[in-house]
């Protein structure tokens, strides 16, 4: 069973200055709801129970999204509006299930998940990049059945323009499983164009082992710096650990740039 979620939600945001020098990027309005609710709503209806937030002191914003019960209830009791109870029965819903850890210094996304670890109670769990938008299917839910039949770590995969592949985690194959599913062979953090494998790109949603943990300890910086929380899985696919790529039906949209922000707005609101 796949019952708890990891959202990285720590991150600067620079790509979307000026809006994130007073604002959560995943706070941002996409067609009138904020970005991190698609994130909470698909994994709602992949059946997680438990979502794990990592949030940063600079970011306490997004707690306080979920923290406002007296403002909402003395508004309720004011205008008796119906859209606003629906919303703040919604939110009420995902404050149950959400947990608050901080990772003041952003190292990374291997760094934002190791804080999680103490939370995390089962041997698989989900980590979702709440810049990773996949709208008209549910990339998480078609990830925990093949979980299921599979009993292994699974990662959302894309094909990518090969001009693109060092902003991505590359994958290489090993052998294939069926038209949208594959084992992995090998995974580098942003390769340049020479040494990519393949122009196989991650996608910020990941079925990963409880495991991983004891890489990300030791994980020392890679690419810009930073820990990435592929320079681990790489670690365990080394050992023998088996890692299935997923290539997803939905549609993706990048929500961590400016030009990618906007252009989801246009496409949610053709839905
Ligand atoms: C992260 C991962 C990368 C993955 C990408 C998907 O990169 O490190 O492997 O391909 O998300 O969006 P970031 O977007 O944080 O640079």
């Amino acid at each position: 069973m796949i019952r708890q979620a990891i959202i990285p939600l720590a991150g600067l945001g620079t790509r979307l200055l000026p809006l994130t020098s007073v604002f959560a990027k995943e706070l941002l309005p996409i067609n009138g709801k904020p970005g991190v609710e698609y994130i909470l709503d698909e994994c709602f209806d992949a059946g997680i129970k438990e979502i794990i937030f990592i949030i940063s002191k600079k970011k306490q914003i997004i707690k306080k999204y979920f923290y406002n019960d007296s403002f909402f209830k003395k508004m309720i009791r004011k205008k008796k509006d119906k859209r606003i109870i629906i919303e703040y029965k919604k939110i009420l819903k995902y404050k149950k299930m959400i947990k608050f850890v901080y990772q003041n210094k952003p190292m990374g996304t291997g760094d934002a998940v190791y804080k999680a670890k103490k939370f995390i109670k089962d041997k698989y769990f989900l980590l979702l990049l709440p810049d990773d938008l996949i709208i008209n299917k549910n990339c998480s839910k078609a990830m925990i059945k093949i979980f299921k039949r599979n009993n292994c770590s699974v990662m959302a995969s894309m094909k990518v323009n090969k001009k693109t592949v060092n902003r991505w985690g590359i994958f290489s194959i090993k052998s294939k499983i069926n038209i949208s599913d594959f084992y992995i062979k090998d995974v580098i953090e942003k390769p340049d164009i020479k040494s990519a494998p393949s122009n196989r790109a991650i996608i910020g949603r990941y079925i990963l082992p409880k495991k991983i943990f004891t890489k990300l300890k030791h994980q020392k910086k890679g690419k810009g710096e930073e820990i990435h929380i592929t320079d681990s899985i790489r670690k365990l696919i080394y050992e023998g650990d088996k890692f299935i790529g997923h290539n997803f039906d939905g549609k993706y949209l990048d929500c961590g740039t400016m030009q990618g922000y906007i252009n989801s707005s246009l496409e949610i609101s053709k839905i």
